[in-house]
């Protein structure tokens, strides 16, 4: 499903649950990649393995060799040189993506399952702004039960701030706190028969200055999203200029 919200230059592979188990044969690491998980918990080892096959089998969609991801500064995968991706997993979904750096300096993938965030979190990632708009959202009879909403809104919020550092750390090197970037989501549709998936848009306006891009500070990191499955994806590309990607993605 992340494949559908990303453009042509974007290569990326997802695993559900119940797909290859972790472990088989698809999935082994390099020897440095399991000193990094050596005294983790079986899941945590299990998720990364996974979260390790995606990322190779995103560098094959690009035509690149299967090669160990390490753990940079504050976590970020280290993808080969000339390449940006970005890694995710949750209950039942692995995912990544990866693209040529002569097509996006950055971007991030996030995915989290449809389900309204846990009581208080939402006051802790949100803006006052983005907590006027979802207010909005839920009209004046209050909020709707989660299966009345086409997406839980508050959840594709702290998912796509997500996805929003995933692209900005590997540019930036720095933290981006929850509150340094409002979040506007766009319009949204249906995206298959019925309302087996929906998808949309949305802008991360920064609020602190950015890194520099394509010879300016970068102010505005565009997304998109998609829930299908219990799911909701979001991915932000940061492209390496203007006309390096179509705003639009090729799969739907
Ligand atoms: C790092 C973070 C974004 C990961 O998100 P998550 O939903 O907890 O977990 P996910 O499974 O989706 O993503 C984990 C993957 O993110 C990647 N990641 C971790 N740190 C990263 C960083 N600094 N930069 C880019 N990617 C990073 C890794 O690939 C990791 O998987 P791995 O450890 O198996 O390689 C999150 O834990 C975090 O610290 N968030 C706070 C910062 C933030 O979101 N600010 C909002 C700004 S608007």
């Amino acid at each position: 499903m992340l494949e559908r919200i990303l453009p042509p230059q974007v290569a990326a592979a997802e695993r559900f649950a119940g797909d290859e188990p972790a472990g088989g044969p698809g999935e082994t690491l390099f020897p440095a990649e399991q000193a990094l998980v050596a005294r983790a918990v079986d899941r945590r080892r299990r998720e990364f393995t996974s979260g390790r096959a995606c990322a190779r089998a995103a560098l094959a969609g690009l035509g690149l060799p299967p090669v160990p991801i390490l753990q940079g500064e504050r976590g970020a995968p280290q993808w080969p040189a000339g390449v940006a991706g970005s890694i995710t997993h949750c209950d039942g979904y692995r995912a990544a993506a990866a693209a040529r750096t002569s097509d996006l300096v950055s971007l991030g993938v996030d995915a989290e399952p449809d389900q309204p965030l846990p009581a208080g979190v939402l006051d802790m990632i949100s803006t006052a702004a983005e907590r006027a708009w979802l207010a909005e959202l839920a009209g004046p009879a209050g909020p709707a039960t989660p299966a009345a909403l086409p997406v839980c809104w508050d959840r594709l919020l702290f998912s796509a701030k997500e996805a929003v550092y995933k692209a900005w750390f590997p540019l930036a090197r720095c933290w981006l706190d929850f509150g340094q970037a409002d979040l506007t989501i766009g319009p949204h549709h249906e995206a298959g028969p019925g309302r087996a998936a929906i998808t949309g848009t949305f802008d991360a306006r920064l609020l602190v200055p950015g890194p520099p891009v394509n010879g300016r500070p970068l102010q505005l990191l565009r997304g998109r999203w998609l829930a299908a499955r219990g799911l909701i994806v979001t991915a932000v590309l940061v492209p390496a200029s203007p006309a390096a990607v179509t705003a639009e993605p090729a799969r739907h």
